[in-house]
């Protein structure tokens, strides 16, 4: 892995509008109770729990999470964990799969490493306990789009992301230098002269907190909530790119979010993800009048790239005017379709569909953020002792599109990597930790007439109207306008509560998307831009870094 890219790859955006501001909060160190560790890891999903395991092998690792431990986006995976490790499969065809899906802005180099370390990081999970779904005793590979043959492996059908995230857990817990605080928002890192020391946090009882660690690692998710439609669950606001931005840690490919075509679309209900491996398993799209159209798109058809599918929905919504497709499972045999996909039936039960004789009601939503903290391929950011891994972080793995259950896998193994080195160079440095005061005093109003709710309702919507699937020049300045303004009034304010921090966090990780995407002035892999449809190899096949 190597993420020293020549000049012209890189095209840098150094904001000017947003809020400079190092901390949210004010405070003053002298005031509230200190905690130590070795290494501190903010997020409890596959990287961040990975990353613990790893971390806590020579040392004391301590894991905050703002919410349970498992809630979390790796928690709600459906599909699984793409690994080359298929009879007929290899390293070669899904490292070749993984960059023809990212249009030429991947890091060969993190590809193969990745995907070369995935199957022995899935041989641990296995030996933690892992239950993967089996035939015969041996592994059952399904098929998603994009990836040349079945190469995706699975639990209990449709629940891959519990059983990851249960057995991390067990181990976790079973790990006498492992400790865990949940419930606890990590607000800010704290810096000094370009070094990471540690985080303020705060919970509900306790109050502030500061955390001392000579190592951080950054595993705090996406930012799926920026959207009014996603799958998303409500803790994916950004927190760890925004904090790391603020800490001054370079941030890249933020114009790259990834839809998913297939959420459970039902007015009202959340957002429930309809996993690929059902097309993988030979569910057909239907629009509104019961054609069956991706064929006219995509000799893949169902199983075309994941961009391809989102912008043919998209297509099909709009020429019939309706506000979803359908995703026909029906000439699958019932007994199959309810064993293959357990939860989704039961969900999509609760709304009255039987997936075995009804059409299911689907459309694209905000899945996953492909941009993030640029790391190198130890996962360290440009802040010193500062790591970052899982969707937190940009490794260079998934270019400008990424290929489906390629994210278990990047979490796993950048999780791993991560710990891995945190632990080494604790070892090899032997420096004591040295807390210092830090005083931050914003002298910012706290005015309290602000509607959080109704700003990020607002922002939701705006992001999606602006910022969605297809994007152009005057919408996209219009989301930038919105936002300025917002901005104006909410990061000049000084809140006390994870509402505010979380909109304050949002509201800076939509900007630099915003940003991002009206620069790139081409379309490629997620990013599709009406007014530039082409992909443009010779101006912008490069990336867009972003630092203040
Ligand atoms: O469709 C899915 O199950 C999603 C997989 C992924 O985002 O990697």
């Amino acid at each position: 892995m190597t993420n020293t890219f020549d000049k012209d790859r890189i095209h840098t955006v150094k904001k000017k509008h947003q809020n400079q501001k190092k901390y949210l909060t004010s405070f003053d160190s002298r005031a509230f109770p200190h905690v130590f560790t070795d290494v501190l890891i903010i997020g409890s999903g596959v990287a961040g729990l990975s990353a613990a395991i790893q971390a806590a092998r020579s040392g004391s690792a301590l894991v905050v999470t703002k919410d349970k431990l498992d809630e979390n986006n790796t928690t709600y995976a459906q599909g699984g964990i793409a690994v080359a490790m298929a009879d007929k499969d290899t390293i070669a065809k899904h490292t070749k799969d993984t960059l023809d899906a990212g249009q030429r802005l991947c890091n060969a180099s993190v590809v193969k490493t990745i995907v070369s370390e995935g199957p022995s990081r899935v041989k641990d999970l296995i030996e933690w306990g892992a239950k993967f779904d089996r035939e015969d005793d041996k592994l059952i590979f399904t098929k998603e789009g994009g990836h040349q043959f079945p190469r995706i492996i699975r639990a209990q059908g449709d629940s891959t992301g519990r059983e990851v995230e249960n057995t991390l857990i067990r181990a976790v817990r079973e790990n006498r230098n492992i400790k865990i605080f949940e419930h606890t928002f990590a607000i800010d890192l704290i810096t000094k002269e370009g070094v990471c020391h540690g985080i303020i946090t705060w919970h509900a009882k306790r109050g502030y907190v500061l955390i001392w660690a000579k190592r951080t690692i950054l595993a705090a998710g996406g930012c799926g909530q920026v959207y009014r439609e996603t799958t998303n669950p409500d803790v994916a606001t950004g927190d760890g790119v925004a904090m790391a931005y603020r800490a001054g840690a370079v941030l890249q490919d933020m114009e790259f979010v990834q839809f998913h075509p297939t959420t459970l679309y039902i007015a009202g209900a959340v957002r429930f993800l309809i996993t690929e491996t059902v097309r993988g398993e030979g569910g057909i799209l239907r629009n509104s009048k019961g054609a069956r159209f991706m064929p006219d798109y995509h000799p893949q058809a169902e199983l075309a790239p994941r961009d391809v599918v989102s912008q043919s929905i998209l297509k099909e919504m709009q020429k019939t005017g309706h506000t979803c497709v359908y995703l026909d499972v029906r000439h699958i045999p019932q007994e199959r379709l309810y064993t293959r996909f357990p939860k989704i039936k039961e969900i999509c039960a609760s709304f009255g569909i039987d997936i075995a004789a009804d059409l299911i009601p689907v459309r694209p939503s905000a899945h996953y953020m492909i941009g993030g903290v640029k790391v190198d391929r130890f996962c360290k950011t440009a802040v010193k002792q500062l790591y970052a891994c899982g969707e937190t972080a940009c490794t260079g793995m998934h270019g400008a599109n990424r290929l489906g259950s390629n994210s278990l896998l990047e979490g796993l193994v950048t999780g791993y990597t991560a710990g891995i080195d945190a632990c080494k160079s604790i070892r090899r440095t032997k420096r004591d930790m040295a807390p210092y005061t830090v005083q931050e005093t914003l002298g910012l109003s706290k005015i309290s007439w602000l509607d959080l709710n109704d700003i990020r309702n607002s922002l939701k919507s705006l992001m999606w109207r602006d910022v969605g699937i297809e994007r152009d020049e005057m919408r996209l300045l219009e989301a930038e306008e919105m936002i300025q303004m917002w901005c104006s009034y909410v990061l000049d304010k000084e809140f006390s509560h994870p509402a505010g921090w979380e909109l304050q966090n949002m509201l800076l990780v939509s900007g630099l998307i915003v940003s991002a995407a009206r620069k790139r002035k081409e379309s490629r892999g997620v990013h599709h831009r009406t007014d530039y449809p082409q992909t443009d190899n010779t101006r912008w096949k490069k990336h867009i870094v972003s630092s203040h």
